[in-house]
């Protein structure tokens, strides 16, 4: 048995594992700043980019519509203020996320109402969510974790059923295939993230789909303070924040969008592989691609059984840097209402908005331990890798390799061997 890295073993990798300089943004990105810089004009309602940007992502996903914002916290902002939520509303949303599924509800000053997840995906349990729907609920936001679909179509009934709008939170998952329909396509509005970790970046940036003008005409008054910059009107008919998009953002953008489907089929075929070189590990899961869909590998998730290897998973981590293999235990270790903010009700300063506004004394709402039990089982059980369409199968196959004996060194010793 090879000794491990941690007890003063040869680590299976010395070589650091490739960086983004000089593989992500290239002659294509600089190409279209150079064309933003040169016309004179960064403002994006004043450009050419930005609008481009719009042009070509609405048709690449085959929707009538596409709005741009700053970030992607302030797409589904966007989306809330497209959809007249009001204070008080109810929003149910995964448990499992990141704050920026969340500040955009507390932001509209409504409620975030959390669902338990689904032990497979790690995707909302479609069978947990009618109960939580009260005469208050208005949406429900889905969020496609790491790049795999939630189970849509029970979603969607329920939706109807309750008339309840939908928004996709699709910031990790581009490029995603539920029943062969594309994340991001099956709902009122989809929600995308152009920030640095995504498939695609312009450094920060957002973007709503919808096929609904009305809803469209809404959003893009509410990412631009209400003005009309078709020049019928200065004068904002309500409260908007400025989330536009520059022309700089857009230009990147618009060179990242050319090579989407080459990263995903990259991803694809990287963590699939990879997927094939960790089967039959006792002790390990790795992730289970929905057979109805196809997963874009925003995130690779691994489960370590805790109690086949005798160790925790942060033990297993650590054992693995020392290997040389980079990978995280603790983004999304936890159910998110776990966070302080959730804990504290810590909203809107000293207020007790949103749960004690005036709009909202319907019922008590609060967090406590226990209110998600699946993820605050499986979250902290689980590692996560990061492979970039950049890397090669030689990276994957050490990645693979160190896995393999770190669990085979705790499982030997967990067996006494
Ligand atoms: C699931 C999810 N939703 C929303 C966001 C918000 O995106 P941004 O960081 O662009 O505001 C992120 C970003 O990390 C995300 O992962």
């Amino acid at each position: 048995m090879e000794k491990l890295a941690i007890n003063g073993g040869k680590p299976v990798r010395t070589k650091p594992f490739p960086r983004p300089a000089g593989k992500r943004f290239g002659k294509e990105e600089k190409k279209q700043l150079k064309e933003a810089i040169d016309s004179g004009v960064l403002f994006g309602p004043g450009g050419t980019k930005v609008k481009e940007f719009e042009k070509r992502f609405a048709k690449y996903y085959g929707k009538k519509y596409c709005v741009t914002t700053n970030s992607g916290t302030a797409a589904i902002h966007t989306a809330l203020g497209a959809l007249k939520i009001k204070p008080g509303d109810e929003i149910i949303t995964s448990c499992v996320t990141d704050m920026g599924t969340i500040a955009p509800i507390f932001l509209a000053n409504a409620i975030p109402v959390l669902c338990d997840i689904d032990e497979q995906t790690y995707n909302m349990d479609p069978s947990k969510i009618e109960q939580l729907i009260t005469p208050r609920t208005r949406a429900i936001i889905v969020v496609h974790l790491c790049g795999q679909s939630c189970d849509m179509d029970p979603i969607r009934e329920l939706a109807k059923k309750h008339s309840l709008f939908l928004i996709e939170d699709c910031a990790q998952s581009y490029m995603s295939v539920y029943k062969g329909k594309i994340n991001g396509t099956m709902t009122d509005i989809g929600c995308f993230s152009l920030n640095d970790c995504k498939h695609i970046s312009c450094g920060e940036g957002g973007i709503l789909l919808t096929d609904d003008p009305e809803i469209a005409k809404r959003a893009a008054l509410f990412r631009d303070k209400c003005y009309y910059r078709d020049g019928s009107s200065r004068n904002p008919k309500f409260m908007a924040p400025n989330y536009r998009m520059s022309e700089l953002q857009g230009a990147v953008a618009i060179a990242q969008l050319g090579k989407l489907k080459s990263i995903i089929q990259r991803r694809r075929k990287l963590c699939r592989a990879l997927t094939k070189m960790l089967s039959n590990i006792p002790g390990i899961e790795p992730p289970k691609e929905m057979s109805c869909g196809e997963h874009s590998y925003f995130a690779y998730f691994v489960r370590v059984d805790e109690n086949t290897l005798g160790v925790s998973t942060q033990e297993f981590s650590d054992a693995l840097s020392k290997e040389g293999i980079p990978q995280n235990c603790q983004y999304l270790d936890a159910p998110i209402y776990l966070y302080e903010v959730f804990q504290e009700k810590n909203i809107h300063g000293e207020t007790s908005c949103p749960y004690g506004c005036i709009s909202y004394k319907a019922r008590d709402i609060s967090y406590p331990k226990g209110l998600c039990p699946v993820a605050e089982r499986i979250m902290k059980l689980k590692l996560i890798f990061n492979i970039k369409e950049y890397f090669t199968m030689d990276d994957v196959k050490d990645i693979a390799e160190g896995i393999k004996k770190v669990t085979d060194c705790f499982y030997s010793k967990k067996q006494g061997k």
